[in-house]
Order: C-alpha cells, then structure tokens, then sequence
C-alpha cells in the first residue's frame, strides 16, 4: 500500500491506546486521517497524542459510558468537522476461565463486565456515529478475533462476546446499506498489553508480560509467529478507504496466521 488512503478522512478508534488500536490509529494518521484517539487510560493517550501531534485528538474514559462516546462524536465534528469511519476495538480477555471453575456470581459480575466493553461499548459508539457516519457516506469497522469464528481462542465469555461482534457486523451492515458499509477485521494471536477482568481479578494480567504465552501463539498459529498489532492495520486501511472498500460491507477480514483453518 502506498500512503494516502485515507487523506482527509476523519476517524474515532476506540482502544487507541494500546496495541492494536493504536497501531491502527498511527496508521489512519500516516495514510492521511485525522484521528480521535479513544480509551480509558489517559496517560497512553496522552503519550500517543505527544508522537501524532495536531492530526491526533485524544478523547478518555471508559467506552461503555455513553456520555463518554457522545462526547467524543461531538468533540470530532467540534475539532474535524466531519466523521468518515468509527473503529471500535476495545476489548478485554477472561484469560480462558472456564464457566464451571466460575461462582455464579462471579458469572454475573463477568459477563456484564466483557459483555460491557466487548459489545455494549460498539452498539454505542455505533448509535452516537450514525449521523455522522452516514452525512459522509463513512463507514464501521469493528474488531472481531479467530474467537469469533471458532472454540478455544479464549473462554465462554470471551468467545461469545466475540461471536456477539460478529453477529453486530452482519446485523449493522444489513440496516446501514446502502448508506453506511461495516466491516470487520479479526485478529489472531497478536502481541498486545491485552488484559483480564477485575471481576476475575485479572485486570492487571496483560497477554504480553509473558514470554510462554507469545511462544504458546507463534507455537499454535500456522504461520508460527504471534503477529505484532500493525500486522493486522492494512486491513483498517484497505475497509475504511471509500474508494479500495466501495462493494465491501459485511466483510470480515481474517488476520490470524492461518488459525481458523485448523480443526
Ligand atoms: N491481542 C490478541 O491476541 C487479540 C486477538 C484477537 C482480537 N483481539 C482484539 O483486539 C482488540 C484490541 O485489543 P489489544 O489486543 O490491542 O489489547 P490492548 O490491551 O493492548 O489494547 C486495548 C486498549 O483498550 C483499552 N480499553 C480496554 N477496555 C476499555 C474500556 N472499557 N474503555 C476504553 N478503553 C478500554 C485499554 O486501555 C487498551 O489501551 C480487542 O477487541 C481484542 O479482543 C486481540
């Protein structure tokens, strides 16, 4: 790909702190975008809005709030004047718990929990985008996983609110068409600060603190490496760009190494 796919597009990426959202926010930025960084952890933001400068606007808080998403919509057609494609791809992990080694009420405190960031934060930013998002002909792209395909890429928890993302994919491109496209791109394996829940006590437990665990995905993945964050960023580029993009919608582009084709 070559630069400028995005020129004079204006984005919002949720989760754009960290990992893979931020290698997509740098990316829209280096195509020619202009982004609205979302996340709840500020001091990321901030660090990122030091290195992208005033192409940047960062916007924090917690992406299952609505006044947070509304805010930030607002603030992007405040500061850009316009929105052209909302990223949503925030997500947390339940690090493969199993339902039966759950208390029921820890079930319910977990499941609102990833149920609230992995879904509720998209259906949100997707109801707060939607003006906008069709005054430019824009379009969603929201982060699936091989989670969302198949068992074993993560617990119940997990895996269902990754085929609920999925499923919000094929819903919103269905009820948008003709007006708004929505994609998604679904990861692998990928070397990221991707963290648990406070409701199991994992909040703090990031995928990448541990060397066995980026070897056990490099191990598992066809390919036979865990894949780093910009790996997976053309493929936000090639679904936002109105122009590359124009018959794609309810489209979700598998980025994982080969691991859906395994039994
Ligand atoms: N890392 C993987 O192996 C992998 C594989 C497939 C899919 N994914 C998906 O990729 C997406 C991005 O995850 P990542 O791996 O880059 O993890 P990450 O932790 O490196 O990045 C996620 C960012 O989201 C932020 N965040 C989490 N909950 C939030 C909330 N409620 N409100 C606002 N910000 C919040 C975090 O602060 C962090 O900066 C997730 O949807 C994840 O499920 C990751």
């Amino acid at each position: 790909m070559t630069d400028g796919w995005l020129k004079d597009q204006v984005a919002i990426v949720t989760g754009a702190g960290a990992g893979i959202g931020r290698a997509v926010t740098e990316r829209f930025v280096h195509e020619g975008a202009r982004v609205v960084a979302q996340d709840r952890d500020a001091h990321r933001l901030n660090e990122l809005k030091a290195t992208l400068g005033d192409r940047c606007a960062i916007a924090p808080g917690d992406a299952s709030d609505p006044e947070v998403i509304r805010r930030s919509v607002d603030m992007t057609l405040n500061e850009f004047g316009r929105l052209d494609t909302v990223v949503g791809n925030v997500g947390v992990f339940d690090w493969h718990k199993r339902v039966v080694r759950m208390k029921a009420d820890e079930i319910r405190s977990a499941a609102q929990e990833i149920f609230s960031t992995n879904i509720t934060s998209h259906l949100l930013l997707a109801n707060a985008a939607y003006e906008a998002l069709k005054a430019a002909g824009g379009s969603l792209v929201l982060t699936c996983s091989v989670a969302s395909f198949r068992g074993g890429g993560g617990g119940a928890l997990y895996t269902a609110s990754k085929f609920a993302v999925r499923g919000l994919v094929y819903q919103l491109a269905h009820e948008w068409a003709p007006d708004i496209r929505v994609n998604g791109v679904a990861p692998g394996g990928t070397k990221t600060s991707l963290s648990g829940l406070s409701a199991l006590g994992t909040q703090d437990r990031a995928l990448d603190d541990d060397d066995a665990v980026i070897a056990a995905i490099g191990a598992a993945t066809p390919l036979g490496f865990a894949a780093e964050p910009k790996d997976h960023a053309s493929a936000y580029v090639l679904l936002a760009s109105k122009s590359a993009a124009r018959a794609m919608t309810g489209s979700i582009i598998v980025s994982d190494g080969g691991l859906i084709c395994k039994v």
